[in-house]
């Protein structure tokens, strides 16, 4: 385990330079990653570090890896080579990688072998020992890894520096036990672990308190959520009933669900809990029975679209997003025609489209039957292309309708606009209304009037 030795770096750095050293940390993947990438900012925060975007103007650059898909190694090696230059130009830049990939054996020889100039290694499951190892960097002057091949202890009470004030993500289980045959993360990330319900829930409130209004509970399964609680075990529904009671707390997200283990009880939640949002991702990842069995998914089509039919029963504005795997092998143009037939059926809102990418040690690496690169990319075009005409005609019925959005921040293409989410995840552009200040809206839940729809969002005015 990493030693600590706390501050006396940062305090020999602030008067060397009569500043605090600089980290900038980039995060790929997902919003699991952003949570970690948050707990570490916010432990170096408390050993008295300042985070800065620009990794140029960084002394210490932090990476925080994925290994889902393919073109996330590659990007992560092409920048690992960008840090290369910002140590050659100043040898006491300090450069961490932490992460998913950090889980595989091969991608550490290769770190070992050719990339000399990381300094600090970590893996998934102690990333909470980032700032002990880059203290032993600085002491020893010698490279650190820690990788350890399974959760030894549940991370609790652990510092976030938030990226915004007024919504927090919420670790509620770590790990999975699906084994679907195409991912990677059942190795990276472990077996299942849920916290207990008395911590999240503490969690919950304290955030509350420190003004967030909108929770994102975490999970790579969160619908077989089973935390200990001091009254035996609860599952997923109770824990968000209990997390509804909570004072001052306005919205409740949850993501990722598996259909498989979407209850008629959760599906019930929609219904009862006034602060749980009306949306839900439910990764269906393809539209044929026999991919789905190649997959392990362990649902069929008709399961599936009976878990739409009772949402919808429930809920009937929920608005529905998932993710779709194209050109997983042995998928037959008749195969990839399901797929577009049940995003026909559903229409969901939005659709997060990947081309299948083969990932080492998996099962599915070794199936014979991979499918051709070029009919790959033409069926992701298609699906693509009708995943988006669904998405543009959904939100064209938002128009003239008025919505509660919760108010993020300015929008990222127009500095006088504002942009936010409604209750069921979509996103609203409206400009900051003449003489007054768009930084007080902030965090605020505001109606907004939608006047145009647009394929990924909707533009609208205050009311
Ligand atoms: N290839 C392509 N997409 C993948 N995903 C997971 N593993 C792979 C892979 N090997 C997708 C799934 C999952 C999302 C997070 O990433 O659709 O739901
Ligand atoms: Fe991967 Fe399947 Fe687990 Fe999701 S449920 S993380 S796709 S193994």
């Amino acid at each position: 385990m990493s030693k600590t030795n706390r501050n006396t770096f940062v305090e020999d750095f602030v008067k060397r330079n009569g500043r605090e050293p600089r980290v900038s940390i980039t995060t790929f993947g997902c919003q699991m990653n952003e949570h970690d990438s948050e707990i570490v900012m916010g432990l170096l925060k408390e050993r008295g570090y300042s985070k800065v975007e620009e990794r140029g103007e960084a002394d210490v650059a932090i990476l925080n890896t994925c290994s889902v898909r393919e073109n996330a190694d590659k990007r992560f090696f092409g920048t690992l080579g960008q840090l290369k230059k910002l140590k050659e130009k100043n040898p006491a830049f300090i450069t961490c990688v932490c992460g998913c990939m950090m889980q595989q054996q091969h991608i550490i020889d290769k770190l070992k072998t050719s990339y000399p100039w990381v300094d600090v290694i970590v893996g998934t499951h102690n990333i909470h020992t980032l700032p002990g190892l880059m203290d032993n960097l600085i002491e020893e002057k010698k490279r650190q890894l820690e990788i350890l091949p399974e959760a030894v202890e549940m991370m609790e009470e652990l510092p976030s520096q938030r990226l915004f004030k007024h919504k927090a993500l919420v670790n509620i289980m770590y790990g999975c036990n699906n084994f679907c045959t195409y991912c990677i993360v059942p190795y990276t990330r472990g077996r299942e672990r849920s916290r207990s319900p008395e911590h999240i829930i503490q969690e919950i409130r304290n955030l509350v308190a420190d003004g967030v209004v909108e929770v994102m509970l975490l999970g790579q399964n969160v619908n077989s959520y089973r935390g200990a609680g001091e009254d035996g075990t609860w599952e997923f529904p109770r824990l968000l009933e209990a997390i509804n009671e909570i004072e001052g707390l306005e919205r409740i997200r949850f993501m990722t669900s598996h259909p498989k283990d979407m209850s008629d009880e959760l599906i019930s939640s929609f219904g009862k809990l006034d602060k749980l949002c009306k949306y839900v991702h439910l990764p269906v990842q393809a539209g044929s029975d026999k991919v789905l069995k190649k997959m392990n998914r362990r649902y069929k089509v008709s399961d599936y679209l009976k878990l739409i039919e009772k949402l919808r029963k429930t809920a009937s504005e929920i608005t529905i997003s998932t993710d779709i795997i194209v050109g997983f092998p042995g998928e037959t143009d008749e195969d990839f025609e399901g797929t577009l037939n049940l995003v026909e059926t559903v229409r969901y809102d939005s659709a997060f489209t990947f081309l299948y990418s083969i990932r080492k040690d998996t099962p599915a690496e070794k199936f014979k039957d991979q499918v051709e690169e070029s009919v790959k990319h033409e069926r992701f075009n298609r699906l693509v292309e009708a995943v988006n005409k669904i998405s543009a005609e959904k939100n064209c019925e938002y128009m003239g309708k008025t919505y509660k959005v919760l108010v993020d921040g300015f929008s990222k293409t127009n500095a006088l606009s504002l942009s936010g989410r409604t209750d069921g995840f979509k996103l609203v552009n409206f400009p900051v209304p003449e003489g007054i200040d768009g930084e007080r809206l902030i965090g605020k839940i505001l109606d907004v009037k939608i006047t145009e729809a647009k394929t990924f969002s909707l533009e609208g005015e205050l009311v």
